[in-house]
């Protein structure tokens, strides 16, 4: 038995949340205690209060003095795409000379180029690389994240992902129809090769399916199709969509009682009031359009008209190379127009119920997985007041240490 006080915070910060996501004016909801205490035991949270109330404890207890610090709960990064060989820091240096993201995409560039430089890699290089990105993750608060496949495209690199991920501790999410690969005559004939031979394989190691619906990518049918393929096979949905084209990513996630729908850069009223209107969690992405200087997504008109919205870091190495989910709290307070609160909810328990942790993580609670952020800051709120994201000083997850700037 091991058990873990963290005492004398200056806040606690935490979402409510219990049973589903929390939607519009649910996402304001953050309860913050003064002068506070959290008892962690065999890796659950054992009981939250003030210092005033704190009984006498067994000499076993190890203490952490949290004098100066604000608890919040462990970051849960909901889209990540950490499964890559190589980066784009070429593609990068032509963006910013003025070339544009569909432009590299379509001549071969983009996607495509890191699915090159994924395959080049073996199992264990892929590992690795995987490996040090949660590294990156975790350093910055993340001690829950989701990673992506989606640049194998082919059987053993689809499938080497996926237990990539899992080795370093992700969920794994089987994006099998991420782009069209050189070597499939076309997106038919590419769905036909992966939902017969990487399917039945990764419906066993991922815990859901993704699909980039998007002009250059898949159209709705060809993702209608794959889609209702994964869910037969046990898979819970996703979708990248409207990042660049409102191009039937909505109706479909409500169709099919997708998990979320992710990115929604292109999104207007209509698409906005039919996601508000559903169960489908809508994941902004901050940092990839900032990365990309595409429009922010339509974050405050989501959350006004009672939609359930969660942030994510969409971390990968050609639209968004960032970890931080703290700098995407950042973005949403200053580009998305939403408060620290929501921000909050949006990257802790609303991306905890997007990979269907919602019961058993992303809040502070007796009973929850004892993953906790502890920020070096007098109030919870520079989470997101720090631009550079520069503010996680402790990173406590199943009631252990794993960080300590
Ligand atoms: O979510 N949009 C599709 N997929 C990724 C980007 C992938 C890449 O550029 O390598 C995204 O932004
Ligand atoms: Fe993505």
């Amino acid at each position: 038995m091991t058990r873990l006080l963290v005492r004398d915070l200056a806040q606690l910060a935490t979402p409510g949340g219990v049973g589903a996501p929390l939607r519009g004016g649910e996402l304001r909801e953050v309860a913050v205690l003064e002068d506070a205490f959290v008892l962690c035991r065999d890796g659950v949270v054992e009981q939250v209060g003030r210092m005033a109330e704190l009984g006498a404890l067994a000499a076993d207890v190890e203490e952490l003095d949290g004098r100066g610090l604000c608890a919040i709960p462990g970051l849960v990064d909901c889209h990540t795409h950490p499964a890559f060989g190589g980066d784009r820091v070429e593609e990068f240096s032509l963006r910013a000379g003025g070339a544009s993201y569909e432009e590299l995409h379509a001549a071969g560039g983009g996607i495509l180029a890191t699915v090159r430089a994924t395959r080049a890699l073996d199992e264990t290089g892929l590992r690795a690389r995987v490996e040090r990105h949660s590294g990156w993750m975790l350093r910055h608060g993340t001690t829950t994240w989701e990673g992506k496949s989606g640049y194998g495209l082919d059987r053993e690199t689809e499938l080497a992902s996926l237990r990539a991920v899992r080795a370093a501790g992700g969920e794994p999410t089987w994006l099998g129809a991420h782009s069209v690969p050189p070597e499939a005559a076309d997106a038919d004939e590419y769905l036909d090769f992966v939902l017969a031979e990487v399917l039945p394989e990764a419906a066993g190691l991922a815990t859901a399916a993704d699909v980039f619906l998007e002009r250059g990518a898949f159209a709705a049918t060809q993702a209608r199709r794959y889609l209702a393929a994964c869910r037969d096979a046990g898979l819970a949905l996703r979708l990248h969509g409207d990042q660049f084209t409102e191009s039937g990513a909505i109706p479909l996630a409500v169709e099919l009682g997708a998990r979320s729908v992710d990115h929604l850069e292109a999104t207007g009223e209509v698409g906005a009031r039919a996601l508000a209107g559903s169960d489908v969690v809508g994941v902004l992405l901050p940092a990839s359009a900032l990365f990309l200087g595409r429009p922010m997504p339509p974050a405050r008109a989501l959350v006004d008209r009672g939609a359930a919205i969660a942030l994510a870091t969409d971390f990968n190495p050609g639209s968004s190379f960032t970890t931080s989910l703290p700098l995407v709290c950042s973005l949403a307070c200053t580009q998305l127009g939403l408060s620290p609160a929501e921000a909050l909810s949006a990257v802790t328990v609303n991306a905890a119920h997007v990979l269907g942790h919602g019961h058993d993580r992303g809040r502070i609670a007796p009973g929850l997985h004892a993953d906790l952020v502890l920020l070096g800051a007098p109030d919870w709120r520079y989470l997101a007041y720090h631009l550079a994201g520069d503010v996680v000083a402790t990173v406590i997850r199943g009631g252990m240490i794993v960080h300590r700037r």
